[in-house]
């Protein structure tokens, strides 16, 4: 059982399937995401109150989007209000309600800017609150059971019973209730009856002192608007003609998500290095779900450390932004 400690939890809301609404109870695809605010939400988790104890939950509705539609302006908000709680004694960790769409992206950009020495555990649903078996209560509860867990540190993400780490969650199923892997890294635990069995620690995370990721937020905050990193994807037939459009239009950082070890198309791979010999700066990753790319000597194209194309999109975000990301492409 968990510890009461009498310290306090916070949830932020963002939106989701997990706040979404059907017009029919059965209908898991056919619903609105982001309808139902965080204080209802949170009614409909029965056993919160005893697991928590009285006056120790707080709650904001810091946006309410389909994470489909998650962007700069949330992520700039949703790290504002992040440390603004982590700076705050009284608060033993934060869980946030998020889409599941773009979880994986918000979950390592919040590690990046905060990398915070308290929990930040994001939690989702893949049905919506009015189905018939709604996955999000279970969810919450899980993800208030890490936050409580003396042990949980960083952000991670929960869902149907798994903890993974921000740096290797990734989004593998469009439909099932556990839609979610770490992939070769495997998850770091397992929630279960109200209790977290661990079975490893995120050896690769870092964790900042709460002056730190003052600095970070204050960085990202006055910054507006971030760079432009877009995403160009290697297949069959690929050629320059997407990046030499992007690189007219401004692009300032380019991920190529390349095929098996990240490997591009002569014609996208030529487009890129331009692209780089014009001040781009392109990171290469690997489209394949699982493993990373093998760097070797006289690779023209930096790669990405592991890092999925959509995180290393973050990552080479932050770095054109001047911060040292949890883990540097
Ligand atoms: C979303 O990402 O907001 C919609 C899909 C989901 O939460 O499963």
């Amino acid at each position: 059982m968990v510890q009461l400690d009498n310290s306090k939890i916070v949830i932020l809301g963002t939106g989701g399937t997990i706040a979404g609404t059907a017009a029919q109870a059965g209908d898991n695809i056919g619903y609105r995401a982001a309808q139902v605010g965080v204080d209802q939400l949170i009614r409909s988790v029965a056993s919160l109150s005893s697991v928590l104890g009285e006056g120790n939950l707080v709650t904001e509705q810091v946006a309410q989007v389909d994470s489909k539609d998650m962007g700069f302006a949330i992520w700039r908000e949703l790290a504002l209000r992040c440390a603004h709680w982590l700076a705050d004694r009284t608060v033993k960790g934060i869980v946030i309600t998020h889409g599941t769409d773009t979880l994986e992206e918000t979950a390592w950009f919040l590690q990046s800017v905060l990398q915070p020495g308290k929990p930040v555990v994001l939690t989702c649903a893949m049905r919506p609150a009015t189905a018939l078996a709604p996955d999000g209560p279970q969810n919450i509860l899980d993800a208030v059971t890490v936050a409580l867990d003396p042990l949980a540190m960083g952000v991670v993400a929960v869902c149907a019973g798994v903890v993974h780490s921000a740096r290797d969650v990734q989004k593998d199923h469009p439909y099932r209730l556990d839609a979610f892997s770490s992939g070769d890294a495997g998850p770091l635990g397992f929630v279960e009856e109200n209790a977290v069995r661990w079975v490893k620690f995120d050896e690769k995370a870092t964790y900042l002192s709460v002056d730190s990721s003052f600095f970070a937020i204050e960085s990202i905050v006055d910054s507006m608007p971030w760079p432009r990193v877009e995403i160009v994807m290697n297949y069959a037939g690929a050629s320059g003609a997407m990046v030499d459009m992007l690189v007219r239009d401004g692009v300032q950082g380019l991920v190529a998500a390349g095929t098996g070890n990240g490997s591009l198309h002569q014609d996208l791979e030529a487009a890129l290095i331009r692209a780089q010999m014009a001040g781009v700066k392109v990171v290469r990753a690997s489209r394949c779900a699982k493993g990373r790319v093998l760097s070797h000597s006289g690779d023209r194209i930096a790669d990405s450390h592991g890092l999925s194309p959509v995180k290393a999109r973050v990552t080479l975000m932050l770095a054109l932004l001047g911060l040292q990301a949890a883990s540097p492409v």
